[in-house]
This record gives C-alpha cells, structure tokens and sequence, in this order.
C-alpha cells in the first residue's frame, strides 16, 4: 500500500459501504441480498492459520444461535476462492478442536485478492499488516446501517459469546428504547433514558416505583429475560 494513502473507515452510523463479491456460497451483492436481516461481516487474515481456524469452527458451530436472531454471518479474506474452498474442506475433514469436528462452514466467505473490500472497510491497517485483513466485525443492521465496529489484532482470537452478547444487547435496546450496563446479559436490569428535563429529573426521584435510581441521571429498571428472549429471537 502507499505510503499516506488515504484508509476509508467506515463508522457508526454510516451505511455499510455496498459490493458485489464472489463468496463460497456464491456471488452476493452487499448488503442488499440481506436487507431485513441483521448482518455480522467480519474479516479473517488468512486461510489456513490456526487463530483463524479455530475461530471459524468457533462461529460455524453458532450460526443457528445468530440466525435465530435473524443475524446471517459473512466472511471475507485477501485470499482467493479455491484456497477458502480448500481450508473449509480440510476444517470438515481433518480438524477436531475443543470437542468441535466435522464442522461445515455453511455461511458465505468472501474472496478479496484485490483486497477492495478489505480496503473499503479498512480492514487492511498497515500498522499491523500490509498483506492481511486485521480480524475486524461490522454489525450492520437491518436498513443497512453500521451498528458496531471491533477490531482486533491478528494474535488475538474472538471472543464469539461477547460478539452474541452485542448482537442481542443491541435488539435489545431498539426493540425496548433502552440502554444496557456494564457486561449486560438478557435478565439483567436495563438503564431508561435519562430524564431530558428538570421535571423529569424531579420526578424520577420521587417516583422510583417501576425503577431504580441510583442518581437522578441514572435510573434502571426490570427486564425480564423471557420477554427479551421471545422479542429478539425468532421462536
Ligand atoms: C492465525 O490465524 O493463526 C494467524 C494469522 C495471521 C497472523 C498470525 C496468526
């Protein structure tokens, strides 16, 4: 890459840049095949690897658990489409990891030789790696918008339970206009907007029935876990 090009970083808020792609499922036009859906779209450094590795048998073996909650999962790295379609072979075939084989990567992964999606998203940080994607996951949401963006370095594995755990705390917070605390899971109590007026304020405090304050701008409330579960989760 030269040196000062400009790196696009798409952020919060901004919609998911569009592309077409060829995939291991098949060509896909970016996000528009998966409108209505939420989307994780993360990037990997390089076939055949073994952080990588582990880390596909890892969100493969979860795939229903996302789809349940109307998230499809898309892959992507520099590498061409008969390397990827080797790897998934050879993760299905060969590789037994943590009680996980047999494991069939069902979800699309994205050939990028060009590296044009990998730069529309900035998932190549020269810092880290000229060559290779960093390991980044876009949340895009069902109008196609950017929810959440995690990079990490290509060491470090994915924590997939935290990336559920994102997903549904995020659905959680459309469906109910809420916010969710520190290391929030579905049960946990949930923090209601902070009071926009003087009165507002006043009246939280004096009227703490149906929640809980802790200070005037600080007040949670109870979210029951079943009904998080049924409203976020197709059943
Ligand atoms: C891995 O997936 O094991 C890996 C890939 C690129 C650099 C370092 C580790």
């Amino acid at each position: 890459m030269e040196e000062n090009q400009v790196i696009s970083m798409p952020r919060i808020g901004d919609k998911a840049p569009e592309f077409k792609a060829v995939t291991t499922q098949g060509p896909i036009n970016f996000p528009s095949d998966y409108s209505g859906n939420w989307i994780i779209l993360f990037s990997h450094p390089a076939d055949f690897t073994p952080v990588c590795t582990s880390e596909f048998m890892t969100f493969a073996t979860m795939e229903n658990q996302f789809a349940e909650a109307n998230c499809k999962l898309v892959g992507l790295s520099v590498d061409g489409l008969y390397s990827h379609i080797a790897w998934l072979r050879t993760i299905k075939e060969k590789i037994e990891y943590k009680g996980m084989k047999n494991v069939e990567v069902k979800f699309p992964l994205i050939e990028d030789i060009t590296m044009e999606v990998a730069r529309k998203y900035g998932m190549i940080q020269p810092g880290e790696s000229n060559t290779k994607a960093v390991r980044a996951v876009f949340f895009i949401d069902p109008k196609g918008v950017i929810r959440a963006v995690i990079y990490y370095p290509l060491s470090m594995g994915r924590n997939f339970a935290e990336l559920y755990r994102a997903l549904i705390a995020m659905q959680t917070a459309d469906a109910f206009s809420v916010a969710t605390p520190a290391d929030w899971q579905p049960g946990d109590d949930v923090i209601v907007p902070t009071a926009g007026s003087c009165g507002v304020a006043k009246e939280r405090m004096e009227n703490i029935e149906e929640m809980h304050c802790y200070d005037w701008f600080f007040c949670t409330k109870k979210l029951d876990k079943e009904k998080v579960l049924k409203t976020v989760l197709k059943r």
